[in-house]
């Protein structure tokens, strides 16, 4: 039975254990270049412990950036900024991930802390937003997008491809696809986003086509040998959840079998009326159901904090991995704590030589 502190391996990367940095949007960059900001966050994530470390929702083009301080991975001189970063997570034990992202509909915003809402178009900061179909996102998001053409889709999806290839350039060795929370691949997915009447849109085949073509192209380019993920908002909390679920474990076995590695389960975020039941690890029932009826590995986040229940959860074949946002906000050496809590043999290893030869039961007080 696996554990917590246990190892796994996907293609050619073993991560040290199953706690990973699920990707968190610092909104720091300034034209999509990530800086010291960057480097010291996901270094100091890397040493705490995790076994893998996924940078942020990196735009794969400028327009796909949620707010203009977005990481991007758009021009080769952000795959050189993100070098020193990948370097130091290897440094610390842990494996290189990043997220790859288009913001669809909820781009040109305001960052979290400055309104999370659309940039009103006339001010120099907001540029035009594209959705697959003219609705808005509804509350602060209000800004209507411009339907897609075909050319857009092509072009979107080259600009994955690009954003893959220099992720790898960059050194990084696991990839995700953004394919939740309502940004653009989502947004393709969703009956409430998605009224298109072409070949995009409408029947379930429709409405996967985008997502299903960006992966065929990026798998193309991302190497066999390491993991391509996708992290999909699998229920929208809508009411029609039965429905969506069983779409998305159909959309997933898809995947599977052109080359997905892992999924990341999450939700879909794009209904306005979503009655979501926030609470501890309310999405491992989902992921697991996800992991069993897709048979693939799967990873899940929200409100896992509780390193028994992560523990938990691992254990139960719930997931293989746990991604950890706000608990690693909170405290960077959380693997650390877990490990400790959970008993794991000379914890302290955990962390790099540095710090875990003087925390060792060898050495400490
Ligand atoms: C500051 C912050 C930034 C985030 N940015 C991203 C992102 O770039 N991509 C993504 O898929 N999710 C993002 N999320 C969601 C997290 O990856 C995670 O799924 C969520 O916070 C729930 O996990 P938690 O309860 O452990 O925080 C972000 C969350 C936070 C708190």
């Amino acid at each position: 039975m696996a554990s917590l502190f246990e190892p796994i391996t996907l293609k050619n990367i073993t991560l040290k254990n199953r706690v990973a940095v699920s990707p968190m949007c610092q909104y720091s960059a300034a034209d999509g270049l990530i800086n010291d900001w960057h480097h010291v966050h996901l270094a100091g994530l890397a040493r705490g412990g995790a076994g893998l470390v996924i940078a942020e929702a990196s735009a794969v083009s400028p327009e796909g950036r949620i707010t203009p301080e977005d990481a991007g991975i758009w021009a080769d001189e952000q795959a050189d900024a993100f070098r020193p970063a990948v370097d130091a997570i290897k440094k610390a034990g842990a494996a290189p991930g990043i997220q790859i992202a288009h913001a669809g509909r909820k781009a040109s915003a305001n960052r979290p802390w400055e309104g999370d809402d659309h940039i009103p178009l006339d001010n120099p900061r907001a540029w035009p937003i594209i959705g697959p179909s003219p609705i808005a996102q509804g509350g602060g998001l209000s800004r209507i997008p411009e339907e897609m053409s075909k050319d857009d889709i092509l072009r979107v999806q080259q600009d994955f491809v690009a954003a893959a290839q220099r992720a790898l350039d960059a050194g990084f060795e696991w990839l995700e696809l953004h394919f939740a929370h309502g940004y653009l691949a989502q947004s393709f997915f969703s009956r409430h986003a998605n009224q298109r009447t072409d070949e995009y849109g409408g029947s379930f085949e429709n409405r996967i086509r985008f997502l299903k073509e960006t992966f065929a192209a990026v798998r193309e380019v991302w190497p066999d040998d390491l993991p391509l993920t996708a992290r999909l908002g699998v229920i929208e909390f809508d009411g029609q959840d039965e429905e969506t679920l069983a779409e998305s474990i159909d959309l997933i076995r898809r995947l599977k079998a052109g080359g997905l590695d892992l999924i990341d389960v999450s939700m879909g975020f794009t209904a306005g009326d979503a009655n979501i039941p926030w609470g501890p690890a309310f999405m491992a029932p989902f992921a697991e159901r996800v992991r069993r009826e897709a048979d693939i590995p799967a990873a899940t986040s929200w409100y896992i904090s509780d390193p028994k229940q992560a523990d938990e959860l691992i254990r139960a074949g719930a997931v293989d991995l746990v991604m950890l946002g706000r608990p690693l906000l909170a405290n960077p050496h959380w693997p650390y704590d877990a490990a400790r809590t959970l008993g794991v043999e000379d914890s302290a290893w955990t962390l790099p030589a540095p710090y875990a030869h003087w925390l060792s039961r060898y050495r400490a007080g």
